[in-house]
């Protein structure tokens, strides 16, 4: 089962543990090979979308939530940066008429029923340009427990990406959160991560 609006939209209305303030670590390590036009699939308020923005790539960030995007529209005010947020369901991609070098994904991807995901890799592969790249970053089987996002693993991701994509790497990451005094859970640097750098086959 996909998480839906309604539990983001009420995640939302608190302070959501994904909300660091800063971008992830694991896509800091790798912005040297990030390249031309980035789209941010389920960006949030847009840390990631901004580090790219200011990094000089034209960047456009999507989220099926207002207040997120509105946030994010805002801190690109704030700080004299110039990005693309669109309110969209990122289900949706054939509805964007730009093609883009590559995607990053941060937390989007482990929200989606199985059924829902091979929707969403089938739009990543009409947006991303031949030779293009998906970065992704995802909760792994290797966390414990049940809070959040479901697991995802590196079964389910080679599987996903079997067809017209080549999986450059699969690596242990984190997936970098707020620290919660209330809540034990995802201590030692966030939850347990997957970073996988995929490509588009050219056809
Ligand atoms: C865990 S948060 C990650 C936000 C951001 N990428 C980050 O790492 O800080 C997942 C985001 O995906 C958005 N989202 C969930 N389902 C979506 C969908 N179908 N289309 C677009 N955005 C979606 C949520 O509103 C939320 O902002």
């Amino acid at each position: 089962m996909s998480i839906d609006r309604t539990s983001f939209e009420s995640l939302y209305n608190g302070q959501p543990r994904w909300e660091i303030g800063r971008p992830q670590k694991a896509l800091l390590d790798i912005a040297d090979h990030i390249t031309g036009a980035i789209l941010d699939s389920g960006c949030g308020t847009g840390e990631n979308a901004l580090f790219f923005a200011k990094r000089g790539h034209l960047v456009t960030g999507i989220d099926f939530l207002e207040e997120p995007i509105n946030i994010a529209k805002q801190k690109a005010v704030e700080r004299g940066l110039t990005a693309n947020f669109r309110v969209m369901d990122a289900l949706k991609l054939a509805e964007l008429p730009d093609r883009f070098d590559t995607v990053i994904d941060s937390g989007l991807f482990h929200v989606f029923s199985d059924e829902d995901r091979q929707s969403y890799v089938d739009g990543l592969s009409l947006v991303l340009k031949p030779g293009g790249r998906f970065y992704l970053l995802c909760f792994s089987d290797e966390e414990p427990g049940t809070i959040g996002p479901r697991r995802v693993s590196e079964k389910e991701i080679r599987e996903t990406f079997a067809k017209e994509w080549h999986i450059q790497s699969i690596e242990r990451s984190r997936y970098e959160v707020r620290p919660d005094p209330n809540d034990p859970s995802f201590k030692d640097g966030g939850p347990k991560a997957w970073f996988v750098v995929v490509g588009r086959v050219t056809s």
